[in-house]
């Protein structure tokens, strides 16, 4: 019998079985059994091991020497600043994003646009060479160093990945390595996949671009089983009905993860969104009660976000609490320090949160304009459309400072806002301001629903 070359490991505790099993009889787990190729056992001999080890050497820090990364630019500005300035040459960028969202269509427009200087291979693994070319033919593109492929095995695919600068593959989970034997999608696969692309991309200085759906629970046989392998992860964030998408960068390693870019889908394919100043608010803002807008800050840019809340009260025992964009649990967190720290009643309220155009806040500075879009729609007063919020809230109620005061100060005033509620702590650094906008700082969050809903006069 031929002594198999694969064997199935536990993703949660490293047990191995020769065989597929549903549950792990070591940890007790389901479905986590995952197949991996068998390492080829080490050459025997001393001399050659020997060898080896003699060519290992470490290096002093000193004599460390700095490599320089030399950067392409995508063609699409938005692009280039969430890659920290441009393409990388021989890295592996991820893009991971919900299917229908617009991967193929942004990495089409990449590659189109490289092809103008450099040989890239497009292979398409989910769709066929002419699906590719309607859609180039849509985007207006057409070029002879634009290579597509339609394959779904790495192995045959391998040679034409050479003669290539730029390589797409589009998706992860559609293509399959002969060394497994799981189907094309599967953990194993998709790892598997990765790790040979990877040393592809390494050895040759090929810069590999590649598509992974993410998948309904976002983690399995998703993105997020190869995102120690990658260099650069990219996520399409927004509605798959919205015109607007968030492209946000959770692992760089040559540049920032705060790094958002916004883009527009049009007929002609994504377009970068520069002008990004009133695209998260609405139109309405300051008529109706629970809606507070405060800046956001990602990296190399501000940008004015709205909150809205929205209350009713609970029909059955449990209140509802529906927060969209928001972290669920830093929703909770405030609602009890509100309820603890400032008295106001949410118990019996079910209470509904959405961040307004489809982004997802998550800097610990929304937190305080939260608070005041929530005690806005318990106590049903709107807060003036010209005012903004912004700051850290600690359990026990006080207002902690945040990073970037300034520079959010700044963009308030850029946006014509006239008076911000911000923490006492950075209203120092931005006194400067202090004759084209109101500053309020404010130490405690029990200040700030006093400064925003002042008691009305008998
Ligand atoms: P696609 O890029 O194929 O999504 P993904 O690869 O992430 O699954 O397509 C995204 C959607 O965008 C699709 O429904 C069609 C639409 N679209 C446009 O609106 N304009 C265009 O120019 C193109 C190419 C696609
Ligand atoms: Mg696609």
């Amino acid at each position: 019998m031929a002594k198999a070359s694969t064997q199935f490991v536990c993703s949660e505790c490293g047990y191995v079985s020769p065989k597929w099993l549903g549950r792990c009889p070591d940890c007790g787990k389901f479905n986590t059994m995952a197949e991996e190729p068998i390492a080829p056992a080490a050459p025997a001999g001393k001399g050659a091991s020997a060898q080896r080890r003699a060519s290992v050497q470490p290096v002093p820090l000193s004599q460390v020497r700095y490599e320089s990364y030399e950067r392409v630019s995508s063609g699409i500005s938005e692009l280039d600043v969430v890659l920290g300035g441009g393409i990388v040459r021989g890295s592996l960028v991820l893009i991971g994003g919900d299917p229908g969202i617009g991967k193929s269509t942004l990495l089409t427009q990449v590659a189109a646009h490289l092809s103008k200087t450099h040989r890239v291979l497009y292979l398409c693994a989910e769709e066929s060479c002419s699906q590719v070319k309607l859609r180039c033919d849509r985007l207006g593109v057409n070029s002879d160093n634009l290579l597509l492929l339609n394959e779904t095995c790495l192995e045959n695919a391998e040679e034409a990945f050479f003669e290539a600068e730029y390589v797409v593959v589009d998706s992860i989970q559609a293509v399959y390595t002969e060394t497994l034997s799981s189907a094309a999608g599967s953990v194993g696969q998709v790892r598997e996949c990765a790790a040979k692309l990877m040393r592809i991309g390494k050895s040759r200085g090929i810069t590999f671009f590649i598509v992974g759906h993410v998948t309904k629970e976002g983690t399995l046989a998703g993105p997020k089983v190869l995102e120690h392998i990658m260099d650069t992860v990219l996520y399409f964030e927004g509605e798959r009905t919205e015109n607007f998408k968030i492209l946000r960068a959770v692992k760089n390693r040559f540049g920032s993860v705060q790094e958002v870019g916004v883009f527009e889908m049009t007929g002609e394919g994504l377009r970068g969104v520069n002008d990004y100043s009133t695209l998260f608010l609405s139109d309405s803002r300051g008529e109706a009660a629970g809606a507070v807008v405060t800046p956001g800050e990602t990296g190399n840019r501000c940008m004015m976000v709205e909150i809205q809340t929205l209350m009713a009260r609970t029909a059955y025992g449990l209140p509802r609490r529906m927060p969209l964009g928001i972290d669920f649990n830093k929703l909770v967190l405030l609602i009890a320090v509100l309820e603890k720290r400032c008295g106001i009643p949410l118990s019996q309220q079910d209470i509904y949160v959405n961040a307004m155009g489809g982004i997802r806040l998550i800097e610990p500075s929304i937190d305080l304009s939260l608070c005041a879009a929530l005690a806005s729609a318990e106590k049903m007063r709107p807060v003036d459309k010209f005012t903004a919020v912004f700051g850290e809230v600690g359990l026990t109620g006080e207002v902690r400072g945040v990073a970037f005061a300034e520079k959010r100060v700044n963009e308030c005033v850029k946006m014509g806002f006239r008076r911000v509620v911000l923490p006492a702590k950075n209203a120092k650094a931005c006194e400067k301001f202090k004759g084209k906008i109101e500053l309020v700082p404010v130490q405690y969050v029990s200040q700030m629903i006093k400064a925003l809903f002042p008691r009305r006069e008998a």
